[in-house]
């Protein structure tokens, strides 16, 4: 099979193509022909030996798959060969074939294509995850997403809008201020051409409700000091490379919640919630109020154009790799 390699942590630029041989699934285990899988931000943290976790190298980056079960492990029998579903392996999604726990496999729902059900789980469900159990965003309430077109982003505007609240969506360039309208937002902001918290104060006066931050850097400051009393500030990623410091006294002002999430390591360890989270995604889909948004795909020879596209800040919504 044909594979994307990191054989050093570094720039993707550094990634291989080769032919590997085909894994064999063992007890447990299942293969998945992958028809598509979905690029995220954090793909290009672990591939620069970056990410909260160190991969062992060499290795096939990618983590979220969908594709055709061709061939299931001793002991599982809740997929077949034929079965289409999304896999979300620890890594290995960027080739052909992918080797990946029965656990950690899901029917592919009908309402979504190959390329949209790969790109789906990762920043659905993180940020469904944020905004209904870190942050218990309530109904009329006010959300400010920054980096509101991005792939965590953009997800973040839609289901907001889905649990009922008005949403301030906030971004680099009106292209994609336009695209997170698209998607749902009430109200927009180009903090590349104004002051965050001041353009917050000019929409709501008494400061937004919950703050989804997959960007940090210089904004989060701004950010938090846009808050209302009692607001949740939710600490999701550091797209811009900086992790933010924040004066603690901007906390006790507002009796105000800074929110750590981290997705992954949640689902792991309250698999029944997540399960119950992506039940719930599922029925939004089917309900018309989400639109899985992919913009671009690639072949896996063109990884370097692929990755460069996050890298570079380019990206609406989703971009996958997808496979022949
Ligand atoms: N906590 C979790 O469980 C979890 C899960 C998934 C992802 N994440 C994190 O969330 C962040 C976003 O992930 P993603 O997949 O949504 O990424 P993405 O699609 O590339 O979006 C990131 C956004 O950040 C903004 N940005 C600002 N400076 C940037 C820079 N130097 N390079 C790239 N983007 C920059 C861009 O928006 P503007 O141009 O509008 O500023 C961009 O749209 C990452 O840090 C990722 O690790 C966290």
């Amino acid at each position: 099979m044909r594979a994307l390699v990191c054989k050093q942590y570094g720039s993707p630029d550094d990634l291989v193509v080769e032919d590997l041989p085909d894994p064999v699934p063992g007890p447990g285990q299942l293969i998945v022909d992958v028809a598509a899988a979905g690029i995220n931000f954090p793909d290009v943290l672990l591939i620069g030996g970056k990410y909260q976790i160190k991969n062992p190298l060499p290795f096939v980056p990618g983590r979220e798959a969908a594709g055709v079960v061709a061939g299931v492990g001793d002991g599982v029998d809740t997929f077949k060969p034929g079965d289409r579903v999304i896999a979300l392996p620890e890594t290995g999604a960027f080739a052909e074939k992918c080797l990946v726990d029965a656990t950690l496999v899901t029917p592919m729902p009908d309402t979504m294509d190959y390329a949209q059900a790969a790109g789906f789980t990762i920043t659905y469900g993180t940020s469904y995850h944020a905004l209904k159990q870190s942050a218990g965003l309530e109904p009329g309430e006010t959300v400010l997403v920054l980096g509101a077109a991005g792939g965590v982003g953009i997800t973040a505007v839609e289901i907001a809008k889905a649990m009922g609240a008005r949403v301030i969506a906030a971004a680099s360039s009106e292209d994609k201020l336009e695209f997170a309208r698209s998607a749902g937002a009430d109200e927009t902001i180009n903090y590349t051409e104004t002051s965050l918290r001041s353009a917050v104060r000019d929409r709501v006066g008494k400061g937004v409700n919950v703050i989804y931050d997959p960007v940090g850097g210089k904004l989060a400051e701004e950010a938090l000091r846009a808050l209302a009393w009692h607001g949740r500030y939710l600490v999701v990623g550091f797209a811009s490379g900086e992790i933010p410091r924040f004066p603690a006294n901007l906390a006790l002002l507002k009796e105000a919640s800074i929110i750590g999430v981290w997705w992954g390591t949640w689902a792991q360890k309250n698999p029944e919630r997540q399960a119950q989270n992506m039940h719930e995604l599922a029925e939004l889909v089917e309900a018309g109020k989400l639109e899985p948004r992919v913009t671009g795909s690639y072949t896996l020879d063109d990884f370097s154009r692929a990755f460069r596209a996050i890298t570079e800040r380019r990206v609406l919504g989703k971009v996958v790799f997808r496979m022949n």
